[in-house]
């Protein structure tokens, strides 16, 4: 295959030209950071994993309607999707206390919230991506008031989804983010999913034991991090056949 134009280079994938205007192709890297960077590592085979993972759940989503910048997987690591005007926000969802929210309010991680919360972040690594209101997000013009409750309508809807989806394998959905971005299709613009859903950005917790099955193991230096994203790969049923050695790395693919 032919080398494309890199045209940027993240934490966690790189974004290629893709063969046709309006498409790009999302290498899904084995890097791994925590803190905005302050922890940097790699987790063995995790490209290969979130591949597969973000395929599957973003598939799962639009056979409900939910659009999403998905197109078809490539390869190992390549995915083909829509290229989009990103909307510089993170939208989180939680279900459960955890992470930052158990931090900042002092309330006790695992403990079930009594209804899901939408938080918004600003999507700015030399800010740290700070927490942000709805008043910022259209004061500042990140987007419209429309934008927002189309973003936050799709949000619930996924979290509605994939909390049962999630739950049927035994695993919990903490919380996650969300990237959303604009797609234009003749003149009339649309607010589409991006980015990816993984164990990157998503909390799952075995729902009988609690185990972490996502980041957090790197983060909290948990150990046997491959092992928790393998693990939902396989619940998930979508291992790739080969098994681990299919996952050492980019010698599968120039
Ligand atoms: N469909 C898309 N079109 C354009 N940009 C996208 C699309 N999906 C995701 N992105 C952006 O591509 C980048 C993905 O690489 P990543 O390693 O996650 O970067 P970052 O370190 O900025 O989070 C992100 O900045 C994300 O916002
Ligand atoms: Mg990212």
């Amino acid at each position: 295959m032919a080398r494309r134009r890199q045209l940027y280079e993240g934490k966690a994938k790189i974004l290629f030209e893709g063969p046709e205007p309006g498409t790009l192709v999302q290498y899904f890297k084995d890097d791994a950071t925590a803190g905005n960077g302050a922890k940097k590592g790699t987790i063995t085979g995790k490209g290969v994993l979130n591949n597969r993972i973000s395929e599957y759940l973003m598939t799962r989503l639009a056979e409900i309607g939910i659009p999403t910048h998905f197109i078809r997987r490539l390869n190992m690591r390549e995915q083909l999707i829509r290229e989009v005007e990103i909307i510089p926000l993170e939208v989180v969802v939680r279900n459960v206390a955890a992470g930052s929210l158990a931090t900042r309010l002092g309330i006790t991680e695992g403990q079930r919230l009594p209804r899901s919360i939408i938080e918004y972040y600003y999507k700015n690594d030399q800010l740290n991506d700070p927490m942000v209101a709805e008043e910022h997000i259209t004061c500042f013009g990140w987007a419209a008031t429309q934008d927002l409750d189309d973003m936050v309508a799709l949000t619930l809807r996924v979290n509605d989804f994939l909390c049962g989806l999630f739950l049927g394998v035994g695993i919990t959905l903490v919380d996650f983010k969300l990237e959303f971005g604009r797609l234009w299709e003749n003149e009339e613009m649309r607010i589409v999913l991006a980015d990816e859903i993984s164990p990157d950005n998503c909390r799952l917790w075995d729902t009988k034991t609690g185990e972490k099955m996502d980041k957090d193991r790197f983060r909290r230096d948990l150990g046997k991090v491959e092992e928790g994203y393998q693990e939902v790969a396989r619940r998930l049923g979508i291992l790739p056949e080969a098994g681990p050695r299919d996952m050492s790395g980019p010698e599968v693919m120039q």
